[in-house]
Protein backbone atom coordinates (compact mmCIF):
# COMPACT_ATOMS: atom_id res chain seq x y z
CA UNK A 1 0.00 0.00 0.00
CA UNK A 2 1.64 3.71 -1.25
CA UNK A 3 1.42 6.11 1.42
CA UNK A 4 -0.88 9.11 0.89
CA UNK A 5 -1.85 12.55 1.54
CA UNK A 6 0.00 11.71 4.54
CA UNK A 7 0.58 15.26 6.19
CA UNK A 8 -3.29 16.70 5.31
CA UNK A 9 -4.18 13.77 7.87
CA UNK A 10 -2.11 13.59 10.05
CA UNK A 11 -3.87 16.42 12.20
CA UNK A 12 -6.58 14.23 12.90
CA UNK A 13 -4.54 11.43 14.69
CA UNK A 14 -4.37 14.45 17.64
CA UNK A 15 -3.44 11.26 19.42
CA UNK A 16 -0.17 10.24 18.12
CA UNK A 17 0.47 13.49 17.05
CA UNK A 18 -0.38 15.46 20.20
CA UNK A 19 -0.50 12.96 22.74
CA UNK A 20 0.04 14.73 25.99
CA UNK A 21 -2.59 17.39 24.49
CA UNK A 22 -5.96 18.02 26.57
CA UNK A 23 -8.15 16.26 23.91
CA UNK A 24 -5.37 13.00 23.81
CA UNK A 25 -6.10 12.64 27.92
CA UNK A 26 -9.99 12.51 26.66
CA UNK A 27 -9.54 9.18 24.92
CA UNK A 28 -7.13 7.66 27.26
CA UNK A 29 -10.08 8.49 30.07
CA UNK A 30 -12.38 6.85 27.34
CA UNK A 31 -10.01 4.02 27.36
CA UNK A 32 -9.77 3.72 30.88
CA UNK A 33 -13.46 3.34 31.38
CA UNK A 34 -13.76 0.57 28.33
CA UNK A 35 -10.86 -1.12 30.84
CA UNK A 36 -13.19 -0.60 33.82
CA UNK A 37 -16.27 -2.26 32.18
CA UNK A 38 -13.77 -5.04 30.63
CA UNK A 39 -13.56 -6.25 34.48
CA UNK A 40 -17.03 -7.27 34.22
CA UNK A 41 -16.72 -9.24 30.80
CA UNK A 42 -14.20 -8.50 28.32
CA UNK A 43 -15.00 -6.14 26.02
CA UNK A 44 -11.95 -6.71 23.40
CA UNK A 45 -14.18 -6.30 19.93
CA UNK A 46 -16.41 -2.69 20.38
CA UNK A 47 -17.65 -0.95 17.39
CA UNK A 48 -18.19 2.22 16.98
CA UNK A 49 -21.02 3.75 15.39
CA UNK A 50 -23.73 6.91 15.65
CA UNK A 51 -26.87 7.15 14.14
CA UNK A 52 -26.09 9.13 10.70
CA UNK A 53 -22.73 9.87 8.93
CA UNK A 54 -20.63 12.84 9.65
CA UNK A 55 -21.03 12.17 13.54
CA UNK A 56 -17.16 11.86 13.67
CA UNK A 57 -17.29 8.06 14.22
CA UNK A 58 -14.34 7.61 11.91
CA UNK A 59 -12.19 10.15 14.00
CA UNK A 60 -12.92 8.42 17.23
CA UNK A 61 -12.27 4.98 16.32
CA UNK A 62 -8.95 6.25 15.02
CA UNK A 63 -7.79 7.74 17.73
CA UNK A 64 -8.90 5.36 20.46
CA UNK A 65 -7.42 2.76 18.54
CA UNK A 66 -3.94 5.11 18.97
CA UNK A 67 -4.35 5.32 22.75
CA UNK A 68 -4.94 1.43 23.35
CA UNK A 69 -1.95 0.86 21.12
CA UNK A 70 0.09 3.80 22.99
CA UNK A 71 -0.61 1.92 26.41
CA UNK A 72 1.24 -1.22 25.49
CA UNK A 73 -2.56 -3.04 24.11
CA UNK A 74 -1.71 -4.64 20.65
CA UNK A 75 -4.77 -3.11 18.56
CA UNK A 76 -6.37 -3.94 15.40
CA UNK A 77 -8.42 -1.10 13.84
CA UNK A 78 -10.89 -2.37 11.06
CA UNK A 79 -12.76 -0.07 8.80
CA UNK A 80 -15.70 -2.32 8.21
CA UNK A 81 -18.13 1.33 6.90
CA UNK A 82 -17.59 -0.58 3.63
CA UNK A 83 -19.67 2.53 1.93
CA UNK A 84 -17.52 5.13 3.08
CA UNK A 85 -14.32 3.70 4.19
CA UNK A 86 -11.98 6.46 5.45
CA UNK A 87 -9.05 4.95 8.09
CA UNK A 88 -6.85 4.34 5.35
CA UNK A 89 -6.86 7.61 4.40
CA UNK A 90 -6.48 8.86 8.19
CA UNK A 91 -3.62 6.86 8.22
CA UNK A 92 -2.11 7.67 5.04
CA UNK A 93 -2.55 4.57 2.50
CA UNK A 94 -3.64 4.71 -0.61
CA UNK A 95 -6.82 2.64 -1.14
CA UNK A 96 -5.99 -1.57 -1.89
CA UNK A 97 -6.64 -4.34 -0.72
CA UNK A 98 -8.56 -5.07 2.40
CA UNK A 99 -11.46 -6.78 3.93
CA UNK A 100 -13.41 -7.28 0.91
CA UNK A 101 -10.83 -8.54 -0.82
CA UNK A 102 -10.32 -11.00 2.39
CA UNK A 103 -13.54 -12.18 1.84
CA UNK A 104 -13.95 -12.41 -1.75
CA UNK A 105 -10.76 -13.99 -2.89
CA UNK A 106 -11.35 -16.43 0.42
CA UNK A 107 -7.70 -14.98 1.02
CA UNK A 108 -6.11 -15.18 4.84
CA UNK A 109 -3.62 -13.40 3.29
CA UNK A 110 -3.12 -10.81 6.60
CA UNK A 111 0.41 -9.94 5.89
CA UNK A 112 -0.23 -8.08 3.02
CA UNK A 113 -3.38 -6.68 3.85
CA UNK A 114 -2.69 -5.64 7.37
CA UNK A 115 -0.94 -2.88 7.42
CA UNK A 116 1.33 -1.33 10.48
CA UNK A 117 0.62 2.05 10.77
CA UNK A 118 3.05 4.40 12.15
CA UNK A 119 2.04 4.04 15.65
CA UNK A 120 4.01 1.15 17.66
CA UNK A 121 1.58 -2.19 18.30
CA UNK A 122 -1.30 -0.51 15.88
CA UNK A 123 -2.23 -2.43 12.90
CA UNK A 124 -5.09 -1.50 10.45
CA UNK A 125 -7.14 -3.50 8.13
CA UNK A 126 -8.70 -0.92 5.85
CA UNK A 127 -12.14 -1.85 3.99
CA UNK A 128 -10.43 -2.13 0.34
CA UNK A 129 -12.91 -2.37 -2.62
CA UNK A 130 -16.36 -1.11 -1.78
CA UNK A 131 -18.19 -3.75 -2.34
CA UNK A 132 -21.51 -3.82 -4.79
CA UNK A 133 -23.48 -5.09 -1.47
CA UNK A 134 -22.09 -4.47 1.32
CA UNK A 135 -24.80 -6.13 3.32
CA UNK A 136 -24.50 -9.44 1.79
CA UNK A 137 -20.14 -9.08 3.18
CA UNK A 138 -21.29 -8.07 6.29
CA UNK A 139 -23.30 -11.09 7.22
CA UNK A 140 -21.26 -14.09 6.61
CA UNK A 141 -19.77 -16.15 8.48
CA UNK A 142 -16.63 -15.73 7.06
CA UNK A 143 -16.11 -12.59 8.55
CA UNK A 144 -16.95 -13.44 12.10
CA UNK A 145 -14.17 -16.15 11.97
CA UNK A 146 -12.12 -13.36 10.81
CA UNK A 147 -12.80 -11.22 13.70
CA UNK A 148 -13.16 -14.13 16.03
CA UNK A 149 -9.27 -15.35 15.00
CA UNK A 150 -8.37 -11.87 15.56
CA UNK A 151 -9.60 -11.79 18.42
CA UNK A 152 -6.78 -13.80 19.78
CA UNK A 153 -3.78 -12.42 18.26
CA UNK A 154 -4.87 -8.74 19.46
CA UNK A 155 -5.18 -7.35 23.01
CA UNK A 156 -7.77 -4.49 21.40
CA UNK A 157 -10.19 -4.34 18.31
CA UNK A 158 -11.79 -1.40 17.35
CA UNK A 159 -14.24 -1.66 14.21
CA UNK A 160 -15.22 1.72 12.74
CA UNK A 161 -18.90 0.71 11.32
CA UNK A 162 -21.48 3.02 9.32
CA UNK A 163 -24.07 4.42 11.02
CA UNK A 164 -27.18 2.56 12.52
CA UNK A 165 -30.09 4.46 10.07
CA UNK A 166 -28.55 4.34 6.78
CA UNK A 167 -28.38 0.36 5.98
CA UNK A 168 -28.76 -2.67 8.29
CA UNK A 169 -24.97 -2.44 8.27
CA UNK A 170 -24.04 -1.36 11.98
CA UNK A 171 -26.80 -3.75 13.26
CA UNK A 172 -25.06 -6.74 11.36
CA UNK A 173 -21.99 -5.74 12.67
CA UNK A 174 -23.23 -5.65 16.47
CA UNK A 175 -23.23 -9.34 16.42
CA UNK A 176 -19.30 -9.61 16.21
CA UNK A 177 -18.49 -7.02 18.97
CA UNK A 178 -18.81 -7.18 23.06
CA UNK A 179 -20.00 -3.75 23.03
CA UNK A 180 -20.92 -0.69 21.31
CA UNK A 181 -19.85 2.98 21.42
CA UNK A 182 -22.35 5.47 20.05
CA UNK A 183 -20.77 8.75 19.29
CA UNK A 184 -23.33 11.08 19.30
CA UNK A 185 -23.23 14.06 16.98
CA UNK A 186 -24.40 17.49 19.27
CA UNK A 187 -27.53 19.56 18.02
CA UNK A 188 -31.10 19.13 19.38
CA UNK A 189 -32.38 17.84 16.14
CA UNK A 190 -30.35 14.88 17.03
CA UNK A 191 -32.35 13.51 19.63
CA UNK A 192 -34.52 11.67 17.81
CA UNK A 193 -32.74 10.03 15.21
CA UNK A 194 -30.28 8.88 18.34
CA UNK A 195 -32.96 7.79 20.08
CA UNK A 196 -33.73 5.06 16.99
CA UNK A 197 -30.43 4.51 16.42
CA UNK A 198 -30.77 3.25 20.12
CA UNK A 199 -33.84 1.25 19.75
CA UNK A 200 -32.18 -0.47 16.55
CA UNK A 201 -29.02 -1.27 18.40
CA UNK A 202 -31.02 -2.40 22.06
CA UNK A 203 -33.21 -4.97 19.55
CA UNK A 204 -29.78 -6.65 18.41
CA UNK A 205 -29.39 -7.89 21.94
CA UNK A 206 -25.86 -5.92 22.25
CA UNK A 207 -24.49 -3.77 24.63
CA UNK A 208 -24.39 0.00 24.21
CA UNK A 209 -21.51 0.47 27.12
CA UNK A 210 -20.64 4.15 26.08
CA UNK A 211 -21.61 7.27 24.25
CA UNK A 212 -19.39 9.64 23.37
CA UNK A 213 -20.78 13.35 22.33
CA UNK A 214 -18.63 15.12 19.89
CA UNK A 215 -19.22 18.41 18.29
CA UNK A 216 -17.62 17.86 14.76
CA UNK A 217 -18.70 21.05 13.62
CA UNK A 218 -16.30 23.22 15.87
CA UNK A 219 -12.30 23.75 15.97
CA UNK A 220 -10.19 20.22 17.33
CA UNK A 221 -9.93 20.20 20.33
CA UNK A 222 -14.16 20.78 21.56
CA UNK A 223 -14.37 17.31 21.93
CA UNK A 224 -16.92 16.11 24.83
CA UNK A 225 -17.54 12.55 25.91
CA UNK A 226 -19.95 11.14 28.49
CA UNK A 227 -19.65 7.81 29.80
CA UNK A 228 -22.70 5.56 31.53
N1 LIG B 1 -14.61 16.96 17.28
C1 LIG B 1 -14.28 17.27 16.03
N2 LIG B 1 -13.66 18.43 15.77
C2 LIG B 1 -13.35 18.78 14.50
N3 LIG B 1 -13.60 18.05 13.41
C3 LIG B 1 -14.21 16.87 13.60
C4 LIG B 1 -14.58 16.42 14.92
N4 LIG B 1 -15.18 15.22 14.78
C5 LIG B 1 -15.17 14.93 13.45
N5 LIG B 1 -14.60 15.92 12.74
C6 LIG B 1 -14.45 15.99 11.27
O1 LIG B 1 -15.76 15.85 10.70
C7 LIG B 1 -15.72 15.03 9.53
C8 LIG B 1 -16.60 13.80 9.71
O2 LIG B 1 -16.00 12.97 10.72
P1 LIG B 1 -15.89 11.39 10.52
O3 LIG B 1 -15.09 10.87 11.66
O4 LIG B 1 -15.44 11.04 9.15
O5 LIG B 1 -17.45 11.03 10.70
P2 LIG B 1 -18.23 9.66 10.46
O6 LIG B 1 -17.21 8.56 10.44
O7 LIG B 1 -19.19 9.57 11.61
O8 LIG B 1 -18.94 9.81 9.15
C9 LIG B 1 -14.25 14.67 9.30
O9 LIG B 1 -13.67 15.57 8.41
C10 LIG B 1 -13.65 14.82 10.69
O10 LIG B 1 -12.27 15.07 10.64
MG1 LIG C 1 -16.72 7.19 8.98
Amino acid sequence: MKQSKKKDNRKKLITATNPNSIISEEFISVKTNIEFLSIESEKKVLMVTSAEADAGKSLIASNLAVVFAQQNKKTLLIDLDLRKPVQHHIFGFWKEAGVTEMLVNGAFCSEEIIKKTEVERLSLLPAGTIPPNPTVILSTQQLADIIKKYSQEYDQIIIDAPPVLVASDAQLITRLTDGIILVIKSGSSEYKKVMKAMELLNRTGSKIIGSILNRPSVEAGKLYYTYK
